[in-house]
């Protein structure tokens, strides 16, 4: 659902904001340093929990201040029901959610109720960053798709730990019976997995297409272990291994999608701009899988459109994002150079100076 109202208080520069997004596009626009990312960054952060540009969440919160609140309502523009997402952050760390009021115990909670993909001037990192980058991408999507999944996710964490610590005390006496369960769990999570990526693919090959032609990628799932192989004859052949080391070498926790041109790891060959038009395409057809699935398209936050991208793409990515109709906060130094990039038929404009932001009127 799309944000009706947003409020955000103690985030780096900005002043405490209340703003009332348009259910479609919203073009922000301002100088350097105003404020446009933290803006962006207080959405982000409200639905997964992390910020795309920084480690530490209390680097988000304002210097001097103790806390960020968010708060923000949902609620589709034709109909009546809202529903009401607050989040509390306190410099050491504790948090706290609210949906209309009851208490979530969970950040998957809020991030069901609230999903949202950021493209970024650093998202071309999915490409060049560590495999739990692309692991964490693609369970984003299986996590949004298939209910289920969330919890026997959870009931692999545990298997995997329990089995660790078997190994790190060395009874192998033990391990028979964690193997099972491990394996029954680990072939439960390749399944959704799987069952993701058989969609995926082919729709990532064409919105890849609707970007860039010319740009020829493909994905490769490695499920955590050797392809042709059984996880039980790994698990047997890398136990004496697994125990010097104290933990488990194979298994959907070193899952990964691989990128390649031709053989190679797609950060090797591409440009900083391909790689940036591939990624686009990727988390493009997260929102569009979501889309099929639940509905709604996500929202999406599309930060400093112009990084990199040249005009010619820059269409071509506002082009997909008007076809998915979701809700979109887009933001650019200059505001001529968004309004070049796209023309939706609805839409509001703000401007940020110096950490306040304002409602254009449009006549
Ligand atoms: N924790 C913080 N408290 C106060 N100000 C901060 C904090 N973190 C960053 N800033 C300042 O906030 C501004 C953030 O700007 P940013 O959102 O990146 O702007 P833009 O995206 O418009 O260029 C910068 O001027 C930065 O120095
Ligand atoms: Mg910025």
């Amino acid at each position: 659902m799309p944000i009706r109202r947003l409020s955000v208080r103690g985030v780096r520069n900005l002043a405490p904001l209340t703003i009332q997004p348009h259910s479609r596009v919203n073009f922000i626009y301002g100088d350097n340093g105003s404020g446009k990312s933290s803006l962006l960054e207080s959405i982000a952060l409200l639905s997964s929990g992390k910020s795309f540009r920084s480690n530490q969440i209390k680097q988000l919160i304002l210097h001097d201040a103790d806390r960020l609140e968010l708060e923000c309502e949902m609620g589709e523009p034709d109909e009546e029901k809202t529903q009401n997402l607050y989040s509390l952050r306190l410099r050491n760390g504790d948090v706290l959610f609210r949906l209309d009021g009851s208490v979530l115990t969970s950040q998957a909670q809020v991030a069901s109720c609230l999903p949202v993909q950021v493209i970024e001037p650093n998202t071309f990192r999915l490409l060049v960053g560590s495999p739990e980058d692309r692991r964490q991408f693609l369970d984003w999507g299986v996590f949004h798709v298939e209910p289920g999944f969330i919890e026997e996710w959870r009931i692999f964490r545990k298997v995997l730990k329990q089995r660790n610590s078997v190994l790190k005390q060395k009874e192998t006496s033990w391990l028979d019976v964690w193997d099972d369960g491990f394996m029954e769990a680990s072939e439960k999570i390749h399944q959704y997995r799987l069952a993701y990526l058989k969609d995926f693919v082919p729709r990532f090959e064409t919105t890849l297409a609707a970007l860039d032609e010319s740009i020829k990628v493909g994905l490769h799932y490695y499920p955590g272990w050797e392809k042709d192989s059984q996880l039980k004859d790994i698990l047997a052949r890398q136990q004496e291994r697994d125990l010097q080391l104290g933990y488990t070498q194979s298994g959907p926790h070193r899952a990964e999608l691989r990128i390649r041109v031709n053989k190679l790891p797609a950060a090797d060959v591409l440009s900083r701009g391909q790689q940036k038009t591939v990624v686009a395409a990727l988390k493009l057809t997260q929102g569009i899988l979501y889309k099929q699935s639940c509905g709604n398209a996500p929202i999406y936050l599309v930060d400093d459109l112009a990084s990199e991208l040249d005009s010619r793409h820059r269409l071509a990515l506002c082009q997909v994002l008007e076809d998915l109709k979701c809700q979109v906060f887009i933001t650019s130094i200059e505001k001529q150079q968004l309004m070049d990039s796209w023309t939706p038929s609805d839409f509001k404009v703000f401007h940020v100076e110096h950490g306040k932001i304002e409602e254009e009127s449009l006549s």
